[in-house]
C-alpha cells in the first residue's frame, strides 16, 4: 500500500505505510496535492519551528508565486472567519492575538476549573451506566469538551447544540482535496456561526459578564478579529478532544493488558492519556507554506511549495520513542507531537489534558466494555470515530 488519502485502508491503518515512507527517505514529493511529505520526527519537529516555513503566506508583499488558483467566490465566509483567527496569521499579529487569549489558558487558570470538569465527566459517566451504556462519543466524548468551552466562552446553553455541526462542517475543509458539496457546507456553516457570534458579541459588549466573550469585546480587537478568534477557540477547543476521548478508548480495548493496568493504577491516567495521543494521532496531518528556499535532510524544498508534516509516521518514529508500535500506558520519555511545536503550539493543550484525565478517570470507575467495533469518520486529516457503543458494569 502507498501514502493514500481516500483510500479508505489507508485512513484505517496508515502507520506501516509511514514507517516505508520514514524508511525511504525524509521527503517524498505527493503529485496528488502537489505537496511535499515529510514523515520523520527531527524534520517535522524542526519545520514546525522553522520562521522560513509558514501557516500562511498572505503577510508577504509578492506572494504571487504561493497558492494555486484563486479562491473561489463563495468560500469568502470560511476563508473569512478562518484567516482572522491566530491560528491562520502570523507575527506580529499572531503574537498580538495570542497574547490575548493566552492568559485564560495558563495552566493556574485552567487548573481552577479541574472541580467543574470533574463533577461534569462524573455527571456523564453516571448517566451512562444508569442505561447500562450508549455511545461513548455522543453521551460523553462530545458534551464534555463542547460544555467546558462553551461556559468559558459564555455561549448560552440553549445555543450550544450548534457548536458540534459547526465545527464539523468547516473542519470539511481541512481534509485533502475537499469535495465542492464539503466546500459549500463549510462556507454555509462559517457564515452561520459568524453571524451568530457577531450578534451574541454585541449583546456582551453592550452587557459584559464574566466570559471569554464578553472580556474580549473590550480590548481593540476588529470585529472580524473577535469573531475568527471566537471561532477558532470553541472549534479548536473540542473538535481534537472528542476526538483523542473515543480514539483512546478504541486504543484501549485493542490493548486490553494496558486497559487492565490502568483499572488497576489510576496514577497512570497522565502518561495513558498521552499515549493515546501519540499511538493513535488525532489530527495526522498539518501544512505548512515555503516561505524561502529550504533544505531538509539534502534535498531542496523551494519557496512557495507546501510541505505536509506527517504528526501520525513523527509519533510512530523508532529514532525517538522506543518500541513506537507498542502502546505503553505508562510511557514516560514521551514527546509527542501530536499538540504542534513552535509559535501554534495548542493553547488549550492544559486544558485538554485535564478533560482527558478526568473524563478517562471517571468512566474507568464505571467499568465500560465494547459492545462492537466502532465506526470512524472518513477522512484522513481529522482522525476519530463516528459512533463507539459501550456497556457499563
Ligand atoms: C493549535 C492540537 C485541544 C486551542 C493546535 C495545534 C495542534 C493542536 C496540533 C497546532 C496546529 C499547527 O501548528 O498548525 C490539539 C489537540 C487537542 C487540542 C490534539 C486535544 C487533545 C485544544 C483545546 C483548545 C485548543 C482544548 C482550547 C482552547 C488551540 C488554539 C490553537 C491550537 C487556539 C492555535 C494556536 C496558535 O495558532 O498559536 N492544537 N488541540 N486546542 N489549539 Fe489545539
Amino acid at each position: 500500500m502507498r501514502f493514500d488519502p481516500w483510500n479508505p485502508d489507508f485512513v484505517a491503518h496508515p502507520y506501516d505505510v509511514y514507517a516505508d515512507l520514514r524508511a525511504d527517505g525524509p521527503v517524498h514529493h505527493f503529485d496528488k496535492t502537489d505537496q511535499y511529505l515529510i514523515p520523520r520526527y527531527e524534520d517535522v519537529n524542526a519545520l514546525l519551528r522553522d520562521r522560513r516555513l509558514g501557516r500562511s503566506y498572505l503577510h508577504l508583499d509578492d506572494h504571487s508565486v504561493f497558492g494555486h488558483e484563486p479562491e473561489p467566490e463563495f468560500q469568502e465566509p470560511f476563508w473569512r472567519v478562518v484567516r482572522a483567527g491566530m491560528l491562520d496569521v502570523e507575527p506580529p499579529i499572531h503574537t498580538r492575538l495570542r497574547r490575548l487569549v493566552s492568559k485564560a489558558f495558563t495552566p493556574r487558570m485552567v487548573e481552577a476549573l479541574r472541580p467543574r470538569i470533574k463533577t461534569m465527566a462524573t455527571d456523564l459517566a453516571d448517566a451512562l451506566a444508569a442505561k447500562g451504556g450508549g455511545d461513548l462519543i455522543a453521551e460523553v466524548a462530545e458534551p464534555l469538551p463542547v460544555t467546558v468551552i462553551a461556559e468559558m466562552l459564555g455561549v448560552p446553553e440553549q445555543d450550544r447544540p450548534y457548536l458540534r455541526p459547526w465545527s464539523a462542517d468547516i473542519c470539511g475543509m481541512y481534509e485533502l482535496n475537499p469535495s465542492l458539496e464539503a466546500q459549500h457546507t463549510a462556507a454555509r456553516a462559517a457564515e452561520e456561526f459568524a453571524s451568530y457570534l457577531r450578534d451574541l458579541s454585541r449583546v456582551r459588549a453592550g452587557n459584559p459578564g464574566d466570559d471569554l466573550i464578553s472580556a474580549l469585546t473590550q480590548v481593540g480587537l476588529t470585529e472580524d478579529e473577535l469573531i475568527g478568534t471566537c471561532v477558532l477557540l470553541l472549534n479548536a477547543g473540542h473538535e481534537a478532544t472528542v476526538n483523542v476521548t473515543g480514539n483512546g478508548w478504541w486504543s484501549l480495548f485493542r490493548n486490553p493488558a494496558e486497559l487492565e493496568r490502568l483499572r488497576e493504577d489510576r496514577s497512570l491516567l497522565p502518561t495513558a492519556v498521552e499515549e493515546m495521543m501519540r499511538w493513535d494521532t488525532p489530527l495526522q496531518m498539518f501544512e505548512r507554506w515555503v516561505l524561502e528556499d529550504i533544505e531538509v535532510g539534502g534535498t531542496p524544498i523551494p519557496r512557495g511549495s507546501e510541505v505536509a508534516l506527517l504528526f501520525g509516521s513523527a509519533n510512530r518514529d523508532p529514532s525517538v520513542f522506543a518500541e513506537p508500535d507498542r502502546f505503553d500506558a505508562g510511557r514516560t520519555d514521551n514527546p509527542h507531537i501530536s499538540f504542534g511545536a513552535g509559535i501554534h503550539f495548542c493553547l488549550g493543550a492544559p486544558l485538554a489534558r485535564i478533560e482527558l484525565i478526568e473524563s478517562f478517570g471517571a468512566l474507568l470507575d464505571r467499568g465500560i466494555d465494547l459492545v462492537e467495533e466502532p465506526t470512524w469518520k472518513p477522512g484522513y486529516v481529522i482522525r476519530g470515530l463516528t459512533e463507539l457503543r459501550v456497556s457499563t458494569s
